[in-house]
Order: structure tokens, then sequence, then C-alpha cells
């Protein structure tokens, strides 16, 4: 087996007298010794006194309650100049009406409903008002197209949509296919021209009519609470189910590892139709009663500068390919006041050494890495504010978490070679519950007592954490998570295409990009033009950021005697590494 070597970078030594603030873990060892997921739910979730729980309670209600109702929740920041705060109580009064308003559309606990809104308070509202009513909410980027909409809305059998004018048209296209959405809330704002329909009701009108008060649903803590698709190396995405217990992971990694404490403004700039934007964008600050910061705007150096310095934000939770892009651009970190920054933390995607140092040295703070995944339902494996950071490691398990390298059989791996980085699935308090109709997909997550990630990783002698790559072909472009199929789906779907392979391509800035080897159909060329065009219907009918940007056209794809195209060799060819075992390859 391969033995990894830890990258040879400075360790980054904490200096406790150097805090701003004390650490809310000033030892790990100790903490990760004492911890207990029943101390910690008992410390940090509040049930009804029927035993039952609901994770909007934890989030919204209980903060007013305790007499924090006039705090701020929300600072937004439009992408048109819009400025607006929400308190704790006026989240309450609008998620209880966005509650009743459901209620009023027939939507009942354990029903599907989907967000497919931009980033804007609506989405809040819409979110928690799902969950005050227990039914389970499935969240979408906006950047979705018509496949991916009815993959996700076909599979889940959603009941009820919330979108807008802008993005109606797509669902529009594909509701014929769609026969149990039975009705689509539209939101008014930023749009004069509303779609009108028998099925369509407006936002505002359901809002208006809707009390301020609900009774909020009573549920276990195994009841369902959001789901997400995501995207494997076969087939369709899968819906990740979370139930509303996982808020306890949540809220126990915002506070321990993310650091918040009462008085921070958090920013997590993940948007909502991915997990970290759900978990670490709602759920975990929330649960804590803190004040978070949204922005609708396109990442920008200058804006998100901008919006650091006037807001103020003082714990910050973003992506490598974010970090690259602001160490690579031109604007001046010194131009904008960023003091009241104390601690940085990144997730997604694996965050090099450089961006570490770079960050040390320009913000005089590192950033931390996280790391998890949508199945995980929080952070697992992590960088604290207390420990030395070896840059390009992604830390140490999380306190409760227990984590190891295993080989095949589920051995552990003790000598810092690579492996498959498993969990104790018991020891993640916030795993998903299931995989939406599909319990084979979700059994075959465990073997021999762990779940298994899909990651290669191996552990140092220290007990840090480093990761390798993917153990499968799911490709991570921009910390996103792309399976190669759906795009491989979409290309075939051009008239001039009968077959295509599709890989990630490691790239310094994005992480990797998607590149697609395509083969025509005889006597079709192929021109710039085409790939030009290619790349535009991926775009259009997938989403926006799952097109490839590489196309090569070839004459034939490696494939198994049994028809499976060969990703690890097309990627081996590309990257000019040895091909490996070939001997499932037909004639190539
Ligand atoms: O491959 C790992 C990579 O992202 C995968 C999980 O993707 P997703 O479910 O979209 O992420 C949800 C939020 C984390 C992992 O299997 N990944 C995530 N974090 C890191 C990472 N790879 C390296 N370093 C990380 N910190």
């Amino acid at each position: 087996m391969k033995q990894a070597t830890p990258m040879n970078t400075d360790i980054i030594k904490k200096d406790p007298t150097k805090f701003t603030k004390t650490p809310n873990i000033s030892d790990y060892t100790s903490s990760y010794k004492d911890f207990t997921w029943e101390k910690a739910e008992k410390e940090f979730v509040t049930f009804f006194e029927d035993g039952t729980v609901n994770a909007a309670y934890n989030m919204i209600d209980r903060h007013v309650e305790n007499g924090k109702g006039d705090k701020t929740a929300l600072i937004y920041k439009g992408a048109n100049g819009e400025n607006e705060t929400y308190t704790f109580q006026q989240l309450q009064k609008l998620s209880n009406q966005f509650a009743n308003a459901l209620t009023s559309l027939d939507v009942e606990k354990g029903d599907r409903f989907f967000i497919f809104l931009p980033a804007i308070p609506e989405r809040y509202v819409a979110f928690l008002g799902g969950l005050k009513l227990g039914s389970i909410v499935g969240t979408m980027f906006a950047a979705f197209q018509e496949a991916a909409l009815i993959d996700r809305l076909s599979d889940s059998k959603a009941k009820i949509l919330i979108t807008n004018a802008v993005l109606f048209p797509r669902i529009e296209k594909i509701w014929k296919d769609l026969p149990h959405l039975e009705k689509v809330i539209i939101v008014e704002r930023g749009s004069q021209d509303q779609p009108k329909g028998d099925t369509i009701v407006y936002y505002k009108d359901l809002m208006d009519k809707a009390s301020e008060d609900f009774a909020i649903a009573h549920l276990s803590k195994d009841d369902f609470s959001y789901m997400l698709y995501t995207s494997g190396t076969t087939g369709k995405p899968k819906g990740v189910v979370h139930a509303h217990g996982d808020i306890l992971q949540a809220i126990v990694t915002t506070k321990y590892v993310l650091d918040v404490q009462d008085d921070d403004i958090y920013w997590c700039t993940a948007d909502l139709g991915w997990v970290t934007g759900v978990v670490y964008g709602a759920l975990g600050p929330w649960g804590l009663g803190v004040t978070q910061v949204m922005s609708e705007a396109r990442f920008s150096p200058e804006g998100w500068y901008q919006l650091l310095q006037d807001t103020k934000v003082t714990v910050w939770y973003t992506a490598p390919t974010a970090i690259r892009m602001l160490m690579g651009s031109s604007v001046k970190v010194k131009d904008y006041d960023l003091s009241s920054l104390r601690h940085l933390c990144s997730v997604g995607e694996p965050l090099n050494p450089e961006a570490v140092m770079w960050s040390y040295e320009v913000y005089g703070l590192p950033f931390h890495d996280t790391w998890w995944q949508t199945e995980l339902g929080g952070i697992s494996i992590t960088n604290f504010p207390i420990m030395d950071i070896k840059p390009g490691s992604m830390g140490k398990p999380l306190p409760g978490v227990v984590a190891a390298i295993v080989d095949d059989e589920g051995k552990e791996i003790l000598d810092e070679a690579e492996g498959n980085l498993a969990l104790r699935p018991e020891t993640v308090s916030s795993i998903m519950k299931q995989i939406w109709n599909n319990e084979e997909k979700y059994n075959s997550y465990f073997s021999h007592g762990w779940y298994l990630s899909g990651d290669r990783a191996f552990k140092d002698k220290d007990g840090y954490f480093w990761f390798v790559g993917r153990a499968d072909d799911v490709i991570k472009t921009m910390g996103e998570r792309v399976g190669p199929f759906e795009v491989e789906s979409s290309l075939v779907e051009c008239e001039e295409v009968i077959e295509a392979g599709v890989i990630g391509k490691p790239d310094e800035l994005r992480g990797e990009i998607i590149k697609a080897f395509v083969v025509l159909k005889p006597g079709i060329e192929g021109t710039d033009e085409l790939k030009e065009k290619l790349k535009a219907y991926v775009k259009q009918h997938l989403a926006g950021h799952a097109y490839p940007r590489e196309i090569e056209f070839i004459d034939k794809l490696p494939k198994t005697r049994s028809g499976k195209i060969m990703r690890r060799l097309l990627k081996a060819k590309e990257l000019g590494l040895p091909l490996g075992d070939t001997s499932t390859l037909e004639d190539y």
C-alpha cells in the first residue's frame, strides 16, 4: 500500500494568550475524553415536556422565550443593495405564519416541501415554517435547470414548492411530469410580473391571511427534517434524509469548531441548496441563537471584503475555491478594515497549505479546515481553534466521533498508510437516517461496523487526518459535488453525441474542473463551436455549475467488457499516470 507523507509545511502553533476570546474548547484531548452525546444533548437541545422535539423551535422560539426575542437573527444584504435585519421574534412570527400557510395548503407531517429560491430571507422563513410543521424540507440551488429539478422533485414526490417568477419557468416546463406537485408558491420579491394559474399561490397572500401563532409539531428525534440530493458515481442523485435530532451535532460543532459565541457576527457563505448552507447557515448558528449574515450577491473579492467590513463579521466559514480566488485577486486586503475577524474556517474540498499560510499572513488568522459530508450532517473531522494546525491536514475527529483509516476488510490501518476514511456510524449523531426510497444505497455505505465515506486518507502519528482523494469518480468542483453520470446523461441528450465519459481534472483554483470526453456521431465534425454548444446545453438543462469546462472529442471510450465506462482510465490518460489494472478493459 502506498505510504503517504504529510506536507512539509510549518506547523501553525497556537498561543492561547493571543486569542481575542477564549475558545469554547480549551483542551482537545480532555474534551474528546469527557464528551458524550447524551450529556451534550441535555446541554444544547430543548425538548418539549412530553419528550418530543422540533429543530425550528430550537433555532428560533426558545431564544424568544429566553428573552432574546429582540436580538438580531439575520442581517440580509440583497443583490441590489437591500439591507434588512430580522430579530428572532420577527422570524418566529414569520415562520409561524408560513407554517400556517403550508397547513392551509394541506401540507402535513412527512410531506415533502421543496424550496427553489435565490438567497433571500423568504428562503429561511420557508425553511423554518416547513420544519415547524413537520414536513420534510428539500432545498435546491437556484442554479438548477430542468434535468436536476425533475430528478429531485419526482423522486421525492414533492407536494408543494416555493419559488419566484424568475425561476418558475423551469418548473412550468416539467410540471406535467410531476403529478404529485399540487401547488407552487411564488415569492413576489424582485419581480413585477407574476405567473398565474389555478395551482399557483402567492407568498404575500398566504402570509397576509396567516396567523402569527402556530402550534409547533411535537416530533421524535428521528422524525425527518430536511433532505438533500447529492451525487454519487452512478445513477441519479440520491436523497439524503436527516432528522430533527440532527440539530444536536450542528449546534455542538458550531460551538466547538466554528467557535461561535453569543456576541459574534457569523457569516457562512454557503448556499442553502448545499448541506453547509442548511447546517451552518441555519441549524447550527440559530440553534446557538447567534446573529448571522446572509448575502445574495455573487462572489466578488470587493463585495465580500466590503461585507466583512460593513457587518463586522467575527467568524467566517467559507470554501477553498473562494479562498483561492481571494488569494489570486488583485484586490488589496489592507484597503479594508477586517479587524473584527477572529476565527476562520473552510469546508468542502481540500484546503491547500498555501491557502492556509496565505490567510495567516494577510488576515493574521489561518483558515481552519473542516471535513464532513452531506450524509454525515455535521462536521466530523476538523481543526479546532485551540489546536496547532498542520496546514493541509483536515485535523482530528470531533469529540464523540470515532474515525479511522481502514482497509477493504474494515481492519484499522495504524502505520500512517493510505486507506478508506471510515467512521463508527453510532458515534456521528447527525448521520443520515435514510436514503430516500433506496435502502440498498443506504446499506451500501456500511460495512464491518464502519460508515465508509468514499474518501481516501491517512492518519499521521499525531492523530491528524490527511485527505488523499475520492475512492470513486465523484467530482468536486468549486466545492460542489457533481456525479459524472449526470453530466454524461446530459451530454448524450445532444443530437451530435453518441456517448460521453466525464472526469474531474485537477485545477489549481477550482479544486477540480469537469472534463468530458465525447464521442460524436459519424460525420459530425468536432469543432470549437460544437464544444461551446455542448457546454451551453449542459448549463441550460442540468445546472449552471455542472457543465464541462473542457471537452475533448475522441473516437471511442474505454469500457469494461460489461460496458461500463472506465473513467479511471480516462483520468489516468489525461494526467499521464500509470493505467493500473486494465484486465477488465474491452479492446480499446
Ligand atoms: O470528498 C470529500 C469532500 O467533499 C465530500 C463531501 O461532499 P459534500 O457532501 O458535498 O460536502 C458537504 C459539506 C462538507 C467529501 O467526501 N470534502 C469535504 N470537506 C473536505 C473534503 N475534502 C477534503 N477536505 C475537506 N475539508
